[in-house]
């Protein structure tokens, strides 16, 4: 069996950041409730994904005119798919490798630009001459490890040999702005790994276990609204349902305590049972990284399975729950900051709307 290891990862995330004192002045909440609370104290946001009241609070408190006009210069251009082809540049560029030697494109994400997908335009900015295949995966907050999962799949069952796995979201698009129990929770970002074909014996992914619950889904989403029908007469004056009216999607809908019980629940029984897979415990293994969503379950889950907190990696409290781009962009500040070198093995675990969750045990 062919083995496949990581040997690149990038990251990007928006200028824009905003902090806690910045969502009080437009919801009722505090600097201290939140930090407590999530753990979180800033979240970096897509210009365009922000609610105008905050837009205008920023004319008011953030000081000269000229600075937020530049803002907006700067940020304008910060579209999900230009954060994806930020980070994919610079997993390639870590890697030393050529974009056009790509075989597979996998993009993990939530919220596309485009219901059809944003993979093969990622892979058109790439500029791959050689048109690998390029398409999206969507399983919310669990997206990474999924994406990493497929990619390892795909080298080992279909012949594939490079694939680059793309985590990104920009989920404060689809926050309710007025709702302080999650307005405050998510910022964007993007992050990326190049996962390669290598002999077995230097496997690079040890073990995976991966789940979905589906009656549990009613605790978070962001349905579409189905009650926008247009009541049109036919000729014989009964209702018809065409044509039908454009679709949206409501905002993120959540029970945090639901999910919170479900994340401090799953995620410990899906890492050791991976763990066992590897036939490794957790004292084997040189850190734990989970999907940042909130300091309270990361600290639970770390406790849970005697991760001490030096081997926590955590990075919340600057990005918020970046959804699908958490893992590998708290993956790349590691590896870029020494911390995560050569030959460490890491726990990683990704949970969320769907429900889905599921770990993977990586060796970098
Ligand atoms: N500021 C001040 N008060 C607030 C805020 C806020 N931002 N948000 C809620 N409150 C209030 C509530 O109104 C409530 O007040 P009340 O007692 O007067 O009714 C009180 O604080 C407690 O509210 P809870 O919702 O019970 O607060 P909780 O302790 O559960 O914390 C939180 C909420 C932070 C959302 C938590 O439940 C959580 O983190 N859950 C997990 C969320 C998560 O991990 N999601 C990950 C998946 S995301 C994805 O897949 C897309």
């Amino acid at each position: 069996r062919k083995g496949c290891k990581l040997v690149g990862c990038g990251s990007a995330v928006p200028s824009l950041s905003v902090s806690n004192d910045d969502l009080s002045k437009i919801v009722d909440t505090s600097d201290e409730w939140i930090s407590v609370r999530t753990g979180i104290r800033n979240r970096r946001q897509k210009m365009e994904s922000l609610h105008p009241l905050y837009i205008l609070s920023s004319l008011f408190h953030r000081g000269p005119v000229w600075r937020f006009l530049l803002t907006i210069a700067l940020t304008g251009k910060e579209s999900l798919k230009n954060l994806a082809v930020e980070a994919a540049r610079k997993a390639l560029e870590m890697a030393d490798f050529d974009p056009n030697d790509l075989d597979l494109i996998l993009m993990c994400t939530s919220t596309p630009e485009d219901i059809f997908g944003s993979a093969p335009q990622i892979q058109r900015e790439l500029g791959c001459r050689n048109s690998p295949l390029a398409y999206d995966i969507t399983a919310a907050c669990s997206g990474f490890v999924l994406g990493l999962i497929s990619a390892a799949s795909h080298i080992r069952g279909g012949g594939f040999c490079n694939v680059l796995v793309i985590g990104a979201d920009g989920l404060s698009r689809f926050v309710d702005w007025t709702d302080r129990g999650t307005c405050i929770l998510f910022g964007d970002a993007a992050g990326a790994v190049l996962v390669q074909a290598c002999d077995a014996e230097e496997d690079g992914l040890l073990s995976f276990d991966l789940h979905s619950d589906g009656e549990g889904g009613r605790h978070l989403g962001a349905p579409i609204n189905d009650n926008e029908t247009d009541e049109l007469l036919g000729s014989n004056g009964s209702a018809l349902d065409f044509p039908p009216k454009k679709s949206s999607y409501s905002c993120i809908q959540m029970n945090g305590k639901e999910v919170f019980r479900f994340a401090v629940r799953c995620v410990p029984q899906s890492i050791e049972s991976a763990l066992e897979k590897a036939g490794l415990v957790s004292g084997n293994v040189d850190w734990l990284l989970l999907h940042q969503a909130n300091q309270r379950i990361i600290d639970a889950v770390a406790t849970r399975l005697d991760f001490p907190q030096e081997k926590v990696i955590s990075n919340l409290a600057n990005y918020g729950n970046t959804s699908a781009a958490s893992i590998p962009l708290a993956l790349d500040e590691a590896v870029r900051s020494g911390k995560v070198k050569p030959g460490h093995t890491i726990a990683a675990a990704g949970f969320g709307a769907g429900l889905t969750w599921g770990s993977a045990i990586i060796r970098w």
